[in-house]
């Protein structure tokens, strides 16, 4: 026999840099318990089927679980001149059982096997990212328990606009994070499908048990065109787009970070643990954890459109275009994980400055549009009660005033409508009290929401 799985029909060696560009062994290993296992409950199938006995199959069994063994102790020494994990895994099984090693490929090609590796290895991720999403949901939450009375700045244009709760900007991002676990509740059901048996595009000519095999690897579901079986990559492309979505969420959410806390707004602190310091600048403190969860976003929407590209215009079934899939899914599925894990400790630590803060709320007119509508209950409609606002903050910023720093007859030189009852205006609770529609920021609408959470996750 050839060295090379495919070597029967070839005369001339394989050029030594087609074998680099072509060898996956250095992306692909890490595939290999995966591997043992579709093979062990394929070698399960083949018995069924009476292709191999059942001593035959106990051997293959041992031998594959042996193996599990050596590649977890003998790290990188256990590989040789392989072209990818499933090629070395028939190498080290042939070594050990011969001929009973060379049968375990029967009507098995590596185009199922591969995609069934895959799609073992995904479930596993997208159960993990699930309950990474789930701790920061808690921790978020637990951040809006904490904060349902601290007043902070609202920001549009991030312009100071209205007073909002600290809970509630924490609230905000719940929602975005909820709806992260929700599509990756949805994508492990496309990627809980088994492949196995779909041969290397038109099927498997052996009797063998689908169903056996996807109850043994734990799959729901049994894929039901074996050409889209070995072509399909569209569950990867899923989750890449889910991940890149969540990594959008926390990236505007270190973005935040990043503004708070620069000296110049001072709003929070991030811990010691999760910032660095400057080799040449001995006061800074800078926030490199947030940057870097905001800098590797991008290439993780890189990596959506470069496996959509690899499907483009590719024509059924399996080409060795999809070869390149692993590596951008596992650096997205890395990435995830690792930034999930990352912020989730970060945003826990984080300080809130108390005194920053509240100078931040007496800044930028915060009040002006609780002024506006204090207008219109005096009967003014409110585009003249905005215009009006409008001149009095002009007046205010001219007179280097905060609005409740005006006198009554300042104002009523602006407004006769204006009455001494304004003054009760410009207080920030109240203010966030009155924002009482569903979904507002005031307090007894935080802690409804608080409670609906609560009841709909169980907790
Ligand atoms: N290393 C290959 C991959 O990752 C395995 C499948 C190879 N199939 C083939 N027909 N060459 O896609």
């Amino acid at each position: 026999m050839t060295e090379k799985l495919w070597g029967g029909r070839f005369k001339k060696p394989f050029d030594e840099d087609a074998k680099t560009l072509s060898f996956s062994l250095h992306i692909d290993k890490r595939l290999y318990s995966y591997d043992l296992r579709t093979n062990s409950a394929y070698a399960h199938a083949l018995c069924e089927a009476g292709i191999l006995t059942q001593a035959e199959y106990a051997r293959l069994k041992q031998c594959l679980s042996d193996l599990h063994t050596r590649f977890e102790h003998e790290g990188d020494s256990i590989f040789l001149n392989d072209e990818d994990i499933h090629s070395c895994i028939e190498r080290l099984v042939t070594a050990e059982l011969g001929d009973l090693g060379k049968k375990l490929h029967t009507g098995k090609s590596r185009n199922d096997q591969v995609i069934t590796d895959v799609r073992l290895y995904l479930k596993e991720v997208v159960i993990e990212t699930q309950n990474k999403l789930q701790t920061l949901l808690k921790t978020l939450y637990k951040l809006a328990e904490d904060h349902q009375s601290t007043l902070f700045p609202g920001f549009t244009h991030f312009q100071t606009a209205q007073p909002i709760l600290l809970a509630h900007h924490f609230l905000a991002y719940f929602e975005q994070f909820k709806r992260d676990l929700e599509r990756f509740q949805e994508n492990v059901k496309r990627v809980d499908v088994l492949p196995l048996g779909s041969g290397a595009l038109s099927g498997n000519s052996y009797p063998i048990d689908r169903y056996l095999i996807a109850q043994e690897l734990g799959f729901s579901a049994l894929s039901q065109n074996s050409m889209d079986a070995v072509s399909d990559r569209d569950f990867m492309i899923e989750f890449c787009t889910n991940a890149s979505l969540t990594m959008l969420h926390l990236s505007r959410f270190c973005e935040e970070l990043v503004l708070w806390s620069s000296p110049l707004i001072g709003f929070i602190e991030i811990s010691d643990a999760f910032t660095t310091g400057s080799s040449l600048m001995p006061q800074k403190k800078n926030p490199d954890i947030a940057e870097l969860i905001r800098g590797k976003t991008g290439a993780m929407l890189g990596h959506v459109v470069g496996l959509s590209q690899l499907i483009k215009a590719l024509p059924l079934t399996y080409n060795r275009d999809l070869q390149e899939d692993k590596a951008m899914l596992f650096e997205s599925a890395d990435t995830l994980l690792l930034c999930l894990t990352c912020f989730e400790k970060m945003i826990k630590e984080v300080t809130f400055q108390k005194e920053a803060i509240q100078n931040a709320l007496k800044k930028g007119y915060i009040l002006a549009t609780d002024f506006a509508d204090y207008l219109v209950k005096k009967s003014i409609p409110f585009r003249e009660s905005h215009d009006i606002t409008g001149k009095v903050v002009l007046y205010a910023i001219e007179q280097n005033k905060q609005l409740e720093e005006l006198t009554l007859p300042e104002f009523q030189a602006i407004s006769p409508v204006i009455q001494e009852d304004v003054f009760e205006v410009f207080n920030l609770m109240d203010a966030v009290n009155r924002k009482n529609s569903i979904g507002g920021t005031a307090k007894n609408q935080i802690h409804a929401q608080l409670n609906r959470i609560k009841e709909s996750f169980k907790w």
